[in-house]
């Protein structure tokens, strides 16, 4: 399994199945479960997504240990007077572990009226040091929110997690270039949308073409999907998608087996990709 080294000098996989999206206050158990038979080790979930029980009971069914897994869970909004320690004690024992190994601010504009960014931040820094999380970080954060805690920040956020695919590269550049700046690993939701949301945008004729010179490279299938997620790990960027199909998931894994895409397949995508700006989740992020 492909890993990155996270700025704190944790491992995190590359490749995450997320719990969110299609099974956004579902029972997702049996396709937890499925996931990590498949061989996903990474397990992206959240307060927000309201399964986390079942994310644990998929995780418990698998029958793998713990320690082979690596599990996100973030933080959605503090209810009157709740500290985010009595969130995260709430999340563990829903999930049924001692610890996550990251826990992310899922959404800076969340809990404003309760505390400013660099409050909720430094709580998740003690959290950090009680060991109820390996890592911290954020997501959904753009540059004003990054710079907003970064000053007074005694560890700097190990992820932010965003919406990024080709479809808003250029909108995305200026938290991407602060990120890497900072060695703040990006990790990618809605990478497919150029397969599954929008669909006749400029990377149309260009994906069919890269995956038929990567098939013919690699002498064995190779799909649309699998261009996208490449584009994103050879970015450093951690791919999360999700699936109830095996074979989508089997094929999301062994991404990591398809041929490299050339620095001009890159370049094309990054060009096609730039010439529209289409997102599909949070509108903030992209100051629109
Ligand atoms: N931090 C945040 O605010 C935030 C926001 C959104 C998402 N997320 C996280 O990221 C995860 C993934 O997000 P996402 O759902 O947007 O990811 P995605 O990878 O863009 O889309 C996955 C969805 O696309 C479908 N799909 C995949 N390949 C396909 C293909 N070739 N043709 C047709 N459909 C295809 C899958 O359905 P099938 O079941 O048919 O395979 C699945 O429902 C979420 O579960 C969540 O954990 C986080």
């Amino acid at each position: 399994m492909l890993e990155f080294t996270l700025n704190d000098g944790n491992r995190i996989p590359a490749i995450a199945f997320g719990t969110g999206t299609a099974l956004y206050n579902q029972d997702a158990s049996a396709f937890v479960r499925l996931a990590i038979e498949t061989g996903i080790t990474h397990l992206d979930g959240a307060q927000m997504y309201e399964n986390e029980e079942t994310l644990g009971k998929g995780i418990k069914s698998s029958g793998k240990p713990r320690s082979e897994l690596f599990i996100t869970t973030k933080l959605h909004i503090l209810k009157p007077g709740q500290t985010v320690r009595e969130t995260l004690v709430e999340s563990l024992g829903k999930i049924g572990v001692d610890y996550v190994d990251l826990f992310l601010i899922h959404d800076p504009t969340a809990n404003r009226k309760e505390a400013t960014l660099s409050e909720i931040w430094s709580q998740l820094e003690a959290l950090k040091n009680e060991g109820l999380t390996k890592s911290i970080g954020v997501s959904n954060f753009k540059v004003e929110d990054l710079n907003e805690i970064l000053p007074g920040a005694k560890i700097i956020p190990a992820v932010n997690q965003i919406e990024f695919h080709p479809y808003v590269l250029k909108a995305a550049s200026p938290i991407i270039e602060l990120c890497k700046a900072k060695g703040i690993i990006v990790a990618s939701y809605g990478g497919q949308t150029p397969i599954v949301r929008v669909t006749d945008g400029p990377l149309k004729d260009l994906l069919p073409k890269i995956r038929e010179r990567l098939e013919q490279t690699r002498g064995s299938p190779v799909t649309e999907g699998q261009v996208l997620t490449k584009w994103l790990l050879q970015k450093n960027v951690i791919a999360i998608s999700t699936s109830s199909k095996e074979s989508r998931i089997k094929e999301f894994l062994s991404t990591v087996d398809v041929p490299d895409l050339t620095k001009q397949e890159i370049e094309s995508i990054d060009n096609a990709g730039s010439t529209i700006h289409k997102r599909i989740y949070m509108k903030h992020i992209f100051n629109e």
